[in-house]
């Protein structure tokens, strides 16, 4: 299929996915799912990629879902596009692989819920996020009232989006939706080596971790004790074994 939204490119493992639609500050239309959920299919078959970086073309990272295309939609047609949304994006936070949101301008609505689907944000001193569906009569509607109380507690979420207030990248950071935030030209090489740096660890290890710790996300803490206590038994005897032996012998791990 040919991409006219998303570019992607792959290197030592890592694979790059820019949305790129600046004319419009990359919101969300029905191509971009059509697009997003093709590149999702066939992620599988790309065995080498460990780590994914979403990042947004431009001043944007993402401005909302797309408010021309939505304007004229049916209740209907409403809800289907709140369904291929809310689908889209549990897919990504999905996935296998650690996900980082490279937030480089405006994450506004469904770029915000787009961002809250990765695993991890970094912004640039230039990001912007707010929920500002209300100012436009509307909710969220690719979970960003399920995810943001989650990130931010219910508080923090509830000014966001009760007041539809547009926040900086230092104050999303405060409120802890953002990991970190550096200058816009480290964005990338930020991200990078992060991705970097989770793809040198255990990736039996790197893959548990990110699936227990979504599996809490939507499950109780009990339950999610009792994951993490079956999946940590796993890793003895093959990979942590090797991981402890290395270290305790002064020597890097043969994963
Ligand atoms: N949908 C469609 N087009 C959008 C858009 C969006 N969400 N955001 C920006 N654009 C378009 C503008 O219409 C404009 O197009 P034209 O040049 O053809 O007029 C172009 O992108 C550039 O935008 P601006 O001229 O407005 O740029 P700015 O720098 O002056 O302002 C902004 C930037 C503050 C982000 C402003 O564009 C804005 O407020 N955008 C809307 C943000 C928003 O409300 N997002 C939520 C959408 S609803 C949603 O997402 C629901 C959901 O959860 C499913």
């Amino acid at each position: 299929m040919e991409y006219e939204i998303l570019k992607c490119n792959v290197r030592d493992g890592i694979a790059c996915l820019t949305i790129s639609r600046p004319q419009a500050l990359n919101a969300l239309n029905q191509r971009f799912f059509i697009e997003m959920n093709h590149w999702l299919d066939q992620m599988p078959a790309q065995k080498g990629i460990r780590a994914l970086i979403l990042t947004g073309d431009g001043k944007a990272f993402v401005a909302g879902a797309d408010i021309a295309q939505m304007k004229d939609m049916s209740p209907k047609q409403a809800q289907d596009f709140s369904r291929v949304g809310q689908e889209t994006f549990a897919r990504l936070e999905d996935l296998e692989m650690p996900v980082i949101a490279a937030v480089n301008g405006y994450a506004l609505g469904g770029g915000c819920e787009l961002a809250m689907a990765c695993d991890i944000r970094l912004a640039s001193t230039f990001a912007k996020f707010g929920q500002p569906e209300v100012n436009l009569g509307l909710i969220p509607g690719f979970a960003g009232t399920q995810r943001l109380p989650r990130l931010v507690g219910t508080g923090n979420a509830l000014v966001l989006l009760l007041s539809g207030e547009t926040i900086a990248a230092e104050e999303a950071l405060r409120v802890g939706l953002v990991q970190k935030v550096v200058a816009p030209e480290q964005l990338m090489p930020e991200s990078q080596a992060l991705a970097a740096k989770i793809c040198s660890k255990g990736p039996r290890a790197v893959r548990l971790v990110k699936r227990l710790v979504r599996a809490g996300w939507h499950a109780d803490f009990g339950h999610g004790c009792e994951r993490e206590r079956e999946e940590f038994s796993t890793l003895f005897g093959n990979e942590g074994t090797e991981g402890m032996t290395a270290f305790l012998e002064k020597r890097p791990p043969k994963w």
